[in-house]
């Protein structure tokens, strides 16, 4: 993951499936790892339940719930250059707002 955006050239009509999980190798677009991230999240607190690190299993597998990543995705209104965040911290997700700039 690098703190920049990615300036990309987008296609008219077509769909793009942006990282949010911040571990995809084909940055700033996703390739599937978040199902890995999940899974290994999910693994986490199974283990931590079995041994009697977690209470309330149920809660806490809740929490990781809520907690999926999955990639936004959009498609292109036009053919366009834009800034995608690469630091994964803006809230305008997939684009930057430059939120990169204050860490
Ligand atoms: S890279 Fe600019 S807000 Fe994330």
């Amino acid at each position: 993951m690098k703190k920049e955006p990615y300036l990309v050239k987008l296609e008219k009509g077509k769909n793009y499936a942006w990282c949010e999980c911040a571990e995809s190798n084909s940055q700033p677009f996703c390739d599937g790892s978040h199902n890995k991230v999940n899974k290994r999240n999910k693994n986490l607190i199974d283990n931590l339940a079995d041994i009697n690190l977690i209470s309330d299993i149920n809660n806490a597998q809740k929490i990781i719930a809520d907690k999926r990543k999955e990639p936004v995705v959009f498609e292109a209104k036009e053919d366009m250059e834009v800034n995608l965040c690469g630091c994964k911290e803006s809230n305008n997700a997939p684009y930057c707002n430059g939120t990169h700039l204050n860490s």
